[in-house]
């Protein structure tokens, strides 16, 4: 198949990786990924979520080095800046949210295998696709700095990863170590922030920092990842509102699930 970049290898892995999203957007309403509050036994085995985090995300991380390295643009400026991004993104989300999460010992087994081997397929078609596209299939001249598909991407991505950290500390600190190092599994309701406005707005800047991603590598490969994480936060936002909403009778009425004052 080659309907796009012309290689026929990566094209098809791109078709199926769209056709992928397309049936988690058809399955995630029914089936919220068992972990977190929403961890279940019926899936089997459960890693600790800390261990099952890090697993889940690193071949983001080693796919795209591996693709972007043996790309003929690999020393060209703006896949470097790419690059960058990208060692932001995943030294966050990948190491960093991983290693700083607080987990009772209530909690220890609560992430699925089957979210780290669900989570691996999306993972390494990511890495796979953008490292590809970014270091030998794409074109980014010098002059692409300038182009306003860039800036407008870079200024959307940078902004929302900065709120989603932002959002992840909020919902980190929610929980005390003092209460960690007793083993209580503790859950309150966030404050602050984005918080003040929408139920998941971790979600919220994820999908707008892939928009933005998108945007400035002005790719499918980018659409991709937004794709199948809308697919997959879209139903889990309502169901945490939901959960919330079950679970503590004075959860704000005027919070939104996931869009600011619409939605
Ligand atoms: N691109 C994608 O497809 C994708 C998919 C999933 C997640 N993500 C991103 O990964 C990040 C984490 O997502 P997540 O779904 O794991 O978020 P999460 O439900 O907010 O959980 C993060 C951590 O906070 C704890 N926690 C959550 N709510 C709490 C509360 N009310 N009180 C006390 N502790 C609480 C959780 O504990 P427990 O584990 O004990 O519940 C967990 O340790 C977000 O930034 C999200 O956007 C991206």
């Amino acid at each position: 198949m080659s309907w796009y970049s012309g290689v026929p290898t990566y094209d098809t892995v791109l078709a199926a990786a769209l056709a992928f999203a397309l049936l988690v957007a058809l399955l995630a309403p029914f089936v919220p990924s068992p972990y977190g509050r929403f961890a279940s036994d019926r899936f089997g085995f459960g890693l600790d979520p800390r261990l099952g985090w890090l697993l889940m995300e690193l071949p983001a991380t080693v796919t795209f080095l591996f693709f972007f390295f043996r790309g003929p643009h690999r020393d060209e400026l703006v896949p470097r800046l790419f690059l960058a991004l990208w060692l932001c993104h995943y030294g966050n989300r990948g190491f960093f949210f991983p290693l700083s999460i607080r987990t009772p010992r209530a909690a220890r087994a609560s992430f699925s295998v089957m979210v780290m081997a669900s989570g691996w397929v999306v993972t390494s078609l990511h890495g796979y696709l953008n490292g590809t596209w970014i270091a030998s299939l794409g074109h980014y001249p010098t002059g692409w700095l300038a182009d306003p598909r860039f800036l407008v991407g870079l200024a959307l991505y940078a902004g929302s990863l900065a709120l989603n950290i932002h959002s992840d500390a909020i919902v980190r600190n929610l929980r005390t170590r003092e209460e960690v190092a007793a083993g209580k599994k503790v859950y309150r309701i966030p404050t602050g922030g984005l918080f003040r406005y929408v139920t998941s707005p971790s979600y919220l800047t994820e999908l707008t920092a892939w928009t933005g991603f998108a945007i400035c590598t002005w790719s499918l490969a980018g659409v991709f990842i937004f794709a199948v994480s809308a697919a997959n936060l879209v139903p889990r936002a309502f169901s945490t509102h939901r959960w919330y909403r079950e679970r503590f009778p004075d959860y704000p009425t005027e919070r939104k699930v996931l869009i600011p004052f619409l939605l």
